[in-house]
Parts: C-alpha cells; structure tokens; sequence
C-alpha cells in the first residue's frame, strides 16, 4: 500500500523550537532532540516510528541521534530512519542533522565491538548502508576503549570526516581524563570535537561531580545530554506504581530497584513543585537540564503524547535560579 505523501510543516521553524549553538562550531542544535535508541526498531510499528519522526520535525527538531546497535534488534532503528529518509525526508537532507555511533557490540568476532579503526569504519559503512544515506552530520565513539590506543580511535575519527562519511565527530560516555586529551588530539588535527554526549539528568549528575561539565565550558564543545528523564523516571510514569507498558516493565535498561520509596517521594514533591508553576515534570527536569549548561536534550518517547510535552518544553520560559534553588533542595 502506498503510504500517505508527506508535506513538513511550513511554520516548522516558527514553532518556537529554540536553536542553540554547539560548543564553538558552527551548528545550531535544536533545544530538543529525538533519540531512537528504543522505540523505533524492528518491534514498534513502523507507522508509529514514522508518526513520532515526522511530528518531531514538523515541530522544528532537526536533530535525531542514533547508534548501530539500537532497536531492537540492535541496526533496526537505522532501518526505520532509513526508511523513514527514503520515503519523505530525503527531499529536506539539508535541514537535517543525523548522528550515529559505535562502540557497543554489533557483530560477531573482534571486530564488531569497542574503538578499534577496523570497528569504527566498518561500522559506520554498515550505518550509512541502513539509513541510505552518503554520509552522517556527526559520528560518535560511542564509549572509551581501554584496550585500543586513544590514538587509533581518535585518527579513526579523522579519517572518517577526511573520507566524508561523517561531518562531524564526538565523544559519547569518555572519562574525564581521556576526554581532555581526545579534545587535544582532534584540535591538533584539524577536526575539532563537536559535542560529548553523556548522561545528566535531576537524579544522575556525576558528569558534574567527576568535572566533565566544567570541561566542556571551559573547551566550548557543545553537550549533547541523554536521557535527561532518567529513561522515564523524571515524568509522572512512576508516580503510582509501575505501568505495565512502560519501560521499566518491558525492558531490562531501567531496573525495578531503583524506584525505592525515596526516589518516588522526592519525584512526587517535584511533580508537585512543578505543577504549581505551571508545568509538568518532565518538562522541569528537561528544563533543569538546559539551565545547566546542555547545548540540546535527546528525548526518548515511546508514544506521541510524551513527544508534545517534551518539546513543549522548549517553549517554556527558563527556570529562574529561585526554582533551580527550590529543585536542587527536592532532589538532594
Ligand atoms: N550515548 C549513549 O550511550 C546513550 C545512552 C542512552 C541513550 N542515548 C540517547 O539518548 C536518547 C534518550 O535516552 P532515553 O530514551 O533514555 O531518554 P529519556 O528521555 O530519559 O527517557 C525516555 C522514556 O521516558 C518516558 N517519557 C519520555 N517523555 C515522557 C513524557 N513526556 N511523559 C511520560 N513519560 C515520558 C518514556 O518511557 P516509556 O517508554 O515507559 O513510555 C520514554 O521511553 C536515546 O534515544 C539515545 O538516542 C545515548
């Protein structure tokens, strides 16, 4: 059956999604962004995956960020934006801004997994391959390889932006250390880091305690922040238990266990705190997360519904630094 044509809408960029400059480069990010790491592989109906891209882009995200391994099955959310590009966003190529990654196992053997150059290239052909495309805006190491010299992955990643597979690099999940001096050898060759990709979020903030966030500011590299509702944690999902259709039930990423009565306590009182100024909770802790310094936060949604609050977020004013007080002092 020949899907329905699809016409991006016109105010897309006058929808009040604002754009934020990456760290010192020339990119402007959009304040939200769509990650496709769970809900957009081969087990979401493909009409849904391509409902939630559409909506995202007709509401100014041109940013979505994925991986090689992520569906489920791992390469089937690639397959789902490849379709997705082929059938009605290849037209607006050009307002896109397409990220993947590798660094996680993905094929048999000792080539599929972690930051060797053999890893990283084939990976990344495999990417391209999937989501028919000639090239990506931004390829990340998706994690550090303690065994692989930091010098093979990191001229792997200029050989990549020389080759023009991707136009853009960045470094998802580094230690502190080991980011300092990717930072350092990217610059010296010509190809500076564009974003690090890392987790922040009201309930996890060591990027902040191990010093990362000061690094990126005082490097001007943009900071891409994932799952900045604590995979569904920070929303009113889990205030009254535990769905049966949320993540938590379905999937092994998000453990039982860390929802003890004090966490819900604590996200009770800030759905509280959060309503009474007027938004909701996942709207404040993705607010929280761009006040604190994040260039744009990649949401995962699992349905339309989620995706309008989250992006309505974008067009809520900052939180002003009382209300940051008042957050800091809940979740604390
Ligand atoms: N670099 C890395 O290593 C890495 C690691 C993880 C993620 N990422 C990237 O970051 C993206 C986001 O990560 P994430 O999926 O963990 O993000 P998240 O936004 O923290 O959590 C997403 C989940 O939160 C729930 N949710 C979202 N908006 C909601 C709303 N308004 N109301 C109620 N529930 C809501 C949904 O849960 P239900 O499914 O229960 O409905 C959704 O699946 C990924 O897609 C991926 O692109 C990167």
């Amino acid at each position: 059956m020949t899907e329905p044509a699809y016409t991006p809408a016109a105010d897309r960029y006058g929808s009040g999604m604002p754009f934020r400059r990456c760290g010192c480069s020339g990119i402007l990010l959009p304040a939200v962004s769509l990650g496709l790491w769970k809900n957009f592989g081969a087990e979401t109906p493909y009409a849904d995956s391509r409902a939630m891209v559409h909506y995202a882009f007709d509401h100014g995200i041109t940013h979505y960020d994925l991986a090689n391994n992520y569906g489920p099955p791992p390469g089937s959310a690639e397959t789902t934006m490849g379709r997705i590009v082929e059938e009605s966003l290849r037209p607006y190529r050009d307002e896109l801004f397409i990220a993947t990654k590798a660094g996680y196992e993905m094929w048999p053997g000792p080539y599929g997994n972690w930051g060797s150059r053999k890893s990283l290239t084939a990976s990344l052909d495999q990417s391209l391959c999937r989501m028919k495309l000639d090239y990506v805006d931004l390829f990340y190491t998706h994690r550090y390889d303690p065994e692989t010299p930091i010098e093979e992955t990191l001229q792997a990643l200029v050989d990549i932006v020389r080759s023009g597979k991707a136009l853009y690099v960045g470094i998802s999940r580094w230690p502190t250390e080991a980011t300092r001096m990717a930072f350092n050898y990217l610059r010296e060759h010509d190809t500076p880091c564009l974003a690090y990709q890392g987790r922040l979020n009201l309930i996890d903030r060591s990027m902040q305690q191990s010093g990362l966030t000061d690094l990126l500011r005082k490097e001007d590299v943009g900071f891409v922040s994932f799952s900045p509702l604590a995979q569904g944690l920070l929303t009113d999902r889990y205030l009254a238990g535990v769905p049966e259709d949320s993540r938590m039930a379905l999937n092994a990423s998000l453990r039982r266990d860390v929802l003890t009565h004090e966490l819900t306590d604590r996200l009770k009182r800030l759905n509280n705190f959060a309503r009474e100024a007027g938004r909701t909770l996942a709207q404040t802790a993705l607010g929280w997360v761009l006040a604190e310094g994040a260039t744009s936060v990649i949401v995962g949604v699992s349905r339309l519904k989620q995706l309008k609050e989250d992006i309505a977020t974008a067009q809520l004013p900052s939180l002003t630094s009382d209300e940051l007080e008042a957050i800091r002092k809940i979740m604390d």
